[in-house]
């Protein structure tokens, strides 16, 4: 029996009971699906998943993403293009040089963000599988977009309700000075249009989606649209709305890119591995096919 523990934040649960190494069970992804619901992010301890029984994992509860979206995803460590290398290893295992133009490019992630939000049919689950970890430090961070979005005052809620913002990938690396795109890269990353405020029919309830990917406002000048995005950001990320997961070896942590968003923090990463892969189910359709 799968049981869902509340932890001290409101949208963060721990679920017990479940090994996820065996196939999921219709009942139990559809619990999973509704705890989701619930909460926005799960919390699963002590699952020694390898790489085929995460991926299972991810298709028993939607469609995987096909696509990396990284720099020099060829060059991957790991062989099945069905999960991601959050780690910092190149190919043969060794930690990545200070100037390894993927790292540089990951470093990224210690910005907030909603994963795949750049993407025209964007990240619906996130699972980040944790198979070694540094001794100490490196959390990952969840904040829910929902009570961020609850907490906005009506006039604000009114002014915003219904922009439409564009996200690419070249903007959130921008922020952090990382500018040497390939053509090809540059073609990629081209940036999409998604919806500011999300409402989610399962669970009637709004939620800002916000990510570090957004550099434009539909029909706004650039600076007003930036310093709008930053002031949202600024209240988003309040400690209030914050979870802070921190890492044993084997959680599994699973959150929801339509209502949360999430940001590595930094460790000493050039001198111990962090190896953690990562699963991401798609969302059904572009937020601009989606109700406000
Ligand atoms: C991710 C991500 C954060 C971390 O896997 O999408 O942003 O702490 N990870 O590694
Ligand atoms: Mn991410």
């Amino acid at each position: 029996m799968l049981t869902v523990t509340p932890t001290t934040e409101t949208f963060v649960a721990e679920v017990t009971g479940i090994d996820l190494t065996r196939p999921l069970t219709p009942e139990a992804a559809a619990q999973i699906d509704a705890a989701m619901d619930t909460y926005a992010a799960l919390v699963f301890r002590d699952q020694a998943l390898d790489d085929a029984q995460q991926r299972a994992l991810g298709e028993a509860l939607g469609t995987i993403e096909a696509t990396r979206a990284t720099v020099d995803a060829e060059k991957s460590r790991l062989k099945d293009k069905t999960l991601n290398d959050i780690s910092n290893l190149a190919p043969d295992g060794s930690i990545l040089a200070a100037d390894a133009r993927r790292r540089m490019f990951n470093l990224g992630n210690q910005l907030w963000h909603s994963d795949s939000s750049f993407k025209a049919i964007p990240a619906k689950y996130s699972m980040l599988h944790a198979r070694v970890i540094p001794p100490k430090g490196a959390p990952t961070e969840v904040a829910d977009m929902r009570a961020a979005w609850d907490a906005l005052d009506p006039e604000m809620q009114e002014k915003i309700r219904d922009l439409v913002c564009e996200h690419s990938l070249l903007y959130s690396r921008q922020l952090l000075g990382f500018t040497e795109f390939t053509e090809a890269e540059r073609a990629s990353f081209a940036p999409v249009q998604q919806r500011l405020v999300r409402y989610l029919p399962s669970t009637g309830r709004r939620s800002l989606y916000l990510s570090s990917h957004i550099g434009r406002i539909v029909g706004w000048q650039v600076p007003e649209a930036l310093a709008l995005i930053r002031d949202l950001m600024e209240h988003a990320t309040e400690r209030r709305f914050v979870y802070s997961h921190q890492w044993r070896v084997n959680d599994l942590l699973m959150w929801d890119n339509r209502t949360t968003m999430h940001r590595a923090r930094p460790f000493d990463d050039k001198k111990y591995p962090r190896d953690m892969r990562r699963v991401t189910i798609m969302d059904v359709a572009s937020t601009l096919a989606q109700a406000a």
